[in-house]
């Protein structure tokens, strides 16, 4: 049995003012009808769409989760954190609860913040990836990379083995420099912060790297409270795990690592950036949603909920309106939105 499991507890803060604690990303329409962890449970192919996903967030989000998940008609267990502690143990949590649905059981991780405009290659990706992960492989999804981007991790492909490679080398987020020598060197594909791999092989890792981690989400999941589909965890235990994800945790020292490439028009939305990439365009270059007018000013991207907003000869803009805050950013600064954020943490 291949279970899909979404990981949804991410705060999104590059995003803001759009994407705040209360309301992330990855529950915002922001191109079209659909939230993006509903796009993410709506692309999965249609026999994973048949098996009851795990969809894993924070506590505080449950009642929008709940209804996202309602409003495309799908039941899920939802396991609930009471904080934030990365990928790392989020992905345990939902390996543990796999392997009670089956013990073979094999899981497929999916982030909830990324656009993918050709479903189908994912869907032959999973079914070769499902093949690795037989052989009991922690498998990820190569995409090629056409930039030194630090925001990603990067694996060094080793020798193929039918429709995948093993991984020789997995390293997460490298400096501007080492991205550059990985993109001049060749041989290295993003990792697209996808998985697949049996539950039970996770957990193995776990135990042999980080076996406190395992220990408190084991017990965060027995003490948990079951309410409906909502699984609350407990919070002492859950909140001494350390804060980390799967990349550094897991990735990087597994001796089984492999990579399935994978063409994908893919697209994680993280910054403003990456969702500009995304947004479709006018004649102008611009994208406008809300009441906007715009004259003289090329490819800005402007957002407005309520107020009208006009641009005047102005270019390459992120202006975001919200009923309490207003960004006015020149897009070359869209990663340091976060400085933003950080200053709004520290005034509270
Ligand atoms: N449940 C839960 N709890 N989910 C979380 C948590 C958490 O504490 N933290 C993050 N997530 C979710 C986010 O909502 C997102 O869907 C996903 O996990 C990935 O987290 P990001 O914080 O967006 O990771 P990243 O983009 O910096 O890096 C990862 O993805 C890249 C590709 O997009 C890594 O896997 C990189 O190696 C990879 O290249
Ligand atoms: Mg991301």
């Amino acid at each position: 049995m291949l279970i899909p499991v979404i990981i949804a507890g991410g705060n999104g803060s590059r995003l803001w003012p759009l994407s705040r604690s209360h309301y992330p990303k990855q529950l915002l329409r922001l191109n079209g009808d659909y939230s993006m962890l509903q796009n993410t449970l709506l692309r999965l192919p249609a026999d994973l769409r048949a098996v009851r996903p795990i969809v894993v967030c924070n506590q505080e989000h449950r009642f929008l989760v709940a209804e996202q998940l309602n409003d495309i008609n799908v039941d899920a267990d939802i396991l609930l954190e009471p904080c934030g502690r990365n990928t790392a143990p989020a992905v345990a949590l939902a390996a543990l609860q796999a392997r009670q649905r089956e013990t073979s059981a094999q899981i497929f991780i999916c982030p909830a913040d990324h656009a993918i405009r050709n479903p189908e290659a994912l869907h032959n990706g999973i079914r070769r990836a499902s093949l690795a992960a037989e052989e009991g492989l922690l498998v990820t999804f190569g995409i090629k990379p056409d930039r030194p981007e630090t925001g990603y991790g990067y694996i060094c492909m080793g020798e193929p083995r039918g429709e995948h490679h093993l991984i020789e080398r997995f390293v997460e987020k490298p400096d501007a420099q080492t991205a550059q020598q990985f993109l001049d060197e060749g041989g290295y594909l993003w990792n697209s912060g996808m998985f697949l791999f049996r539950a039970e092989r996770y957990l193995q890792e776990l135990r042999e790297h980080h076996p406190q981690m395992l220990a408190h989400c084991t017990h965060a999941l027995l003490q948990g409270e079951a309410d409906l589909d909502f699984v609350r965890l407990d919070e002492t235990s859950f909140s001494r795990c350390e804060d980390l994800s799967i990349d550094y945790a897991i990735m990087e020292h597994t001796r089984d690592g492999a990579v399935v490439p994978v063409e994908l028009c893919w697209n994680d939305l993280g910054s403003w950036l990456s969702l500009w990439d995304h947004l479709d365009k006018d004649k102008e270059g611009n994208h406008l949603k809300g009441d906007i007018i715009a004259h003289a000013s090329y490819n800005n991207l402007a957002l407005s909920d309520h107020r009208l907003v006009a641009l005047l000869g102005v270019d390459d803009l992120i202006v975001v309106d919200t009923p309490d805050a207003i960004l006015v950013a020149h897009k070359s600064q869209a990663q340091e939105v976060k400085r933003v954020t950080d200053t709004l943490k520290s005034r509270k």
